[in-house]
């Protein structure tokens, strides 16, 4: 599988990944890491595990050619989003359609769509009121955070919550709900080819 991480690419997700599927029965391994820029934390933990490395940027002119270029070359199945905050290109949705995931820190469809990332959702969640928050991993479509949910962990909002203490919390839920979801749709799918 291929991991698509984002620009500011602290790569958390891609670690719990990266670790998840160190064991044999694991039904996917990562071969990839796609960045849009050449050097974060995420590509350093990509390659301190020895993944393969390639810089693509939705700013590049071929965007789609050499993101197709990456995923074909690497044998890529499945893709998993881990902190990518813009849109794939709608014809590499369209190839990989059911077989692309994504992470989201909050109970969908509660808090998500375009610019709702980062700190934003959990003040939502703060302003909201909610009793409990959670992360969502979901089968990427053609629009922000509204595909089929694959699986769900919540935990509660404390009182005394700030927009961080709630995301850090979250962020260990994103850590376990991944590699569970992933594994899940990777046997789902074995089940019906
Ligand atoms: C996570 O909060 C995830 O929900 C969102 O982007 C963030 C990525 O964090 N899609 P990290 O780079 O995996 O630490």
């Amino acid at each position: 599988m291929a991991v698509l991480v984002g620009s500011k690419g602290r790569g958390s997700n891609l670690g719990a990944l990266l670790e998840a599927t160190q064991p044999a029965d694991f039904p996917a391994e990562v071969s990839v890491v796609v960045s849009p820029v050449p050097e974060s934390q995420a590509t350093e933990r990509a390659k301190l595990a020895g993944v393969r490395v390639e810089t693509v940027s939705p700013k590049d002119a071929d965007y789609t050619r050499r993101l197709r270029e990456v995923l074909d070359s690497a044998r890529v199945e499945w893709v998993c989003l881990a902190g990518l905050m813009t849109k794939l290109p709608a014809d590499i949705v369209d190839e990989y359609s059911g077989r692309i995931l994504n992470v989201h820190p909050s109970l969908l469809p509660k808090h998500g769509g375009q610019g709702m990332y980062g700190l934003r959702v959990h003040e939502a969640v703060l302003a909201g009121g909610e009793a409990r928050s959670g992360c969502t991993v979901h089968l990427v479509t053609h629009q922000y955070d509204e595909g089929p949910i694959v699986l769900q962990l919540d935990c509660p909002v404390e009182p005394d919550d700030t927009p961080e203490r709630l995301a850090a919390r979250v962020l260990e839920l994103e850590h376990r709900a991944f590699p569970l979801a992933l594994r899940q749709v990777i046997e789902a799918h074995a089940r019906t080819a």
